[in-house]
């Protein structure tokens, strides 16, 4: 295999055989072939695209690059799910110890914030001493005893993918269809799960922007995990206002807690019993919606998700006294409420404008590198279509710098927008998509 030959034929927008794709990507992940070409055949992917079984075969040899998480010992279904990424979606935190407790294990490996998008990860890290650097062999134990467990990617799961990912990064080729759907398809499964259901995300706070985008995408990964043999289902979602009422690390967990104690926001409950749902019927634990709906309805009222996320936490290296006691969490130094400028229905919270004043305040991060502020952020967000009096507050910043809340403010409270008359809100879940062959 001659790289330059392979990068000319995608330009020319030809197929690529899956030797070539599979001699490329393992050059690449070994060193022998330089970052300028790769770079050069992932802009040829960007503008020509890939067919179904080029991308099916970049997933393979993307995922076979590092070890496969061996959970053959927890003997119990397993099931995954993973967001796209948007502003305030703290779903797996709740979800992952709420399936946990319904006799199947949830081994998820999350990713952290980038770009406006928050990160399971930081969330997580805000509570002191939580560990996500678990080796495999201990994400297994956790796994073992408390049916649920949160890690990060290992150095030596989909490697090439972790290198492919920085390289996209600063290269423009990020928001491309098969490159995105390989990169979290090969991480996904590697991980030892039996089933995933993607929650793809659509809208301003998304990466896709459009509903299109976002359906081809969710098609394109439910049709190559289903190839692999895996249970699969895709959500599409919105993600033009946040999810939840609270967006940064700290205060995020707050709002799990909430939910958890069985007083979370409509639409993150709402969502969690849904995708939750799902994932009971791939598994067979559930074979009716409205059943499976039930069962996690009375789970958590029952409080017993929360006493799993607590084990969950305690095991990973967590102080679970800062879930008990929320005041206990990192919070930050100032506070300013920001008022309505007049009466009226709230008609949009533009998920981008408060993801974006949220990496203002510390919360997200630009480059890879950053670190974040895990106290800082957005609390008490107001809905589309609540009724709002004039003075009243739309939401609270959380910040640890007069100039980073200045900025801040600047762009957060042109996020809202108001009507006189009560506007449609939006469909919070638009689609469910299953592979084309059933199951
Ligand atoms: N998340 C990933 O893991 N990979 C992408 O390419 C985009 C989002």
């Amino acid at each position: 295999m001659v790289p330059q030959w392979v990068i000319e034929k995608k330009r020319d927008g030809q197929a690529l055989p899956a030797d070539d794709i599979r001699a490329f990507m393992d050059g690449y992940t070994r060193g022998t072939i330089p970052d300028y070409q790769m770079a050069a055949l992932a802009m040829a992917i960007y503008f020509r695209g890939m067919t179904f079984d080029e991308v099916a075969t970049l997933t393979d040899v993307m995922m076979r690059s590092g070890d496969l998480v061996d959970t053959s010992r927890v003997p119990l279904p397993k099931v995954d799910k993973h967001s796209t990424g948007g502003i305030g979606d703290k779903v797996s935190l709740v979800l992952a110890p709420l399936i946990a407790c319904c006799d199947v294990a949830v081994p998820m490996i999350s990713g952290r914030g980038l770009g406006i998008t928050g990160g399971t990860l930081d969330k997580l890290e805000s509570i002191p001493g939580y560990r996500t650097n678990l080796s495999a062999d201990n994400f297994v134990d956790v796994l073992a005893r408390c049916g649920c467990a949160i890690i990060g990617q290992t150095a030596t799961l989909a490697p090439a993918d972790k290198k492919l990912y920085a390289l996209r990064d600063v290269t423009g080729t990020v928001p491309s269809i098969p490159l995105i759907s390989a990169s979290i398809m090969s991480k996904k499964l590697a991980e030892g799960t039996d089933a995933l259901v993607l929650d793809v995300k659509w809208g301003q706070g998304a990466f896709m922007k459009s509903l299109d985008q976002a359906r081809e995408l969710a098609r394109t990964m439910v049709e190559i995990g289903a190839r692999m043999g895996k249970g699969m289902t895709a959500l599409l979602t919105d993600m033009n206002q946040p999810l939840g009422r609270t967006a940064g690390n700290a205060l995020e967990i707050v709002e799990t807690v909430a939910a958890l104690q069985g007083h979370g926001p409509d639409d993150l409950v709402t969502l969690t019993l849904e995708t939750g749902a799902h994932m009971l019927r791939l598994t067979g634990r559930e074979p009716d919606h409205a059943r499976a709906l039930a069962r996690l309805r009375g789970v958590l009222d029952s409080g017993a998700a929360f006493e799993r996320f607590l084990s969950m936490v305690t095991l990973q290296g967590g102080d679970p006294r800062v879930l008990e006691d929320v005041t206990r969490l990192p919070s930050a130094s100032l506070r300013r409420d920001v008022s309505a400028p007049r009466s009226g229905y709230v008609a949009g919270v533009d998920a981008e404008r408060i993801g974006r004043a949220c990496v203002v305040l510390g919360a997200g991060r630009v480059k890879v590198e950053d670190l974040v502020d895990h106290a800082v952020g957005i609390s008490g967000l107001v809905k589309i279509g609540e009724h709002v009096t004039k003075g009243q507050p739309l939401f609270t910043l959380h910040a640890n710098a007069e100039n980073r809340l200045a900025e801040a403010l600047a762009l957060a409270r042109e996020a809202v927008t108001f009507a006189d008359s009560a506007p449609t809100p939006p469909t919070l879940i638009v689609d469910v998509i299953h592979p084309a062959g059933g199951r």
